[in-house]
């Protein structure tokens, strides 16, 4: 079974830019963006396997990718051929960046450009690989429960502090989108998390051999990638843009959303 999309043109006559959604939110987080980036673009947005409409089904059950990001990759580029795209504009953020990185390694040939928003290339510590294994306990074992802690533990990372105080609206629609996935989608995600590849090696070669133009965005206040470790992210790809907004933080799409949106913009043309 696949994954559920949205695609704001099935002619296929524009520019395809596919969006991947964070961790442990879905599609809806990218709803400005489709407002906006549509007038020019075709724009894609997707779930992943047990988040917002996808069935956990969608994720391959044995083989190539099982246990790693690589079996969301692998939606992708089923989503890729099933509406007939050669090449797209892929923007990522934070998880969705580490699905990025694998659909480059599994088949460069199919990015035209990368947009990374808040993520990093590097595998996860052992901290946090074990935090991970432990919150993915929580919610396994707590259903319901364990994913309204999960979501009061996660928007208070995710958000800016200036979001946090100021922005009561957003606060509750990202809680909101959190609580729209199922504990299995969640589970699994966190543990292809923790088991997923270091991607650094392949840095050199997006702006080199693989010829991909890369824009790196982040978050000022972002707690989860800061800035420092964007600017290393940066540093490592050849010709990438490297921006920052102000008064964001782990999710500058929807915290700046305008800004977010003009540079994107920018970039893309
Ligand atoms: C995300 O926003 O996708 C997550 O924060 C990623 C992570 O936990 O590493």
């Amino acid at each position: 079974m696949s994954i559920s999309w949205s695609d704001s043109d099935p002619g296929g006559r524009r520019d395809p830019v596919v969006f991947l959604h964070a961790f442990p939110l879905n599609c809806a987080m990218w709803e400005e963006q489709v407002l906006d980036l549509s007038k020019s673009h075709r724009t894609i947005t997707l779930d992943w396997p047990g988040f917002g409409k996808s069935p956990i089904s969608a994720l391959p059950a044995n083989g190539e990718g099982v246990g790693s990001l690589d079996g969301y990759a692998l939606c992708v580029l089923d989503l890729f051929n099933r509406l007939g795209i050669d090449r797209a504009h892929v923007c990522g953020l934070s998880m969705g960046g580490y699905v990025a990185l694998s659909l480059l390694r599994l088949a460069p040939q199919r990015i035209r450009s990368l947009i990374l928003c808040d993520t990093r290339a590097t595998a996860d510590t052992p901290e946090v690989k074990l935090s991970r294994y432990e919150t993915a306990r929580m919610v396994r074992e707590g259903g319901a429960e364990g994913i309204e802690r999960l979501a009061s533990m996660m928007v208070e990372r995710l958000l800016g502090d200036s979001t946090l105080a100021s922005n009561r609206g957003l606060v509750d629609r990202v809680t909101g989108l959190i609580r729209q996935n199922s504990a299995e989608g969640i589970v699994r995600a966190l543990v292809g998390m923790a088991e997923r590849q270091d991607s650094v090696d392949l840095l050199p070669l997006i702006g080199g051999p693989a010829g991909v133009d890369t824009l790196i965005l982040v978050g000022n206040e972002d707690k989860l990638t800061p800035l420092s470790e964007m600017r290393g992210l940066a540093a490592a790809i050849n010709n990438s843009v490297f921006l920052h907004l102000e008064k964001a933080g782990h999710l500058p799409n929807l915290e700046q959303a305008e800004t977010f949106n003009r540079l994107l913009r920018e970039f893309l043309r």
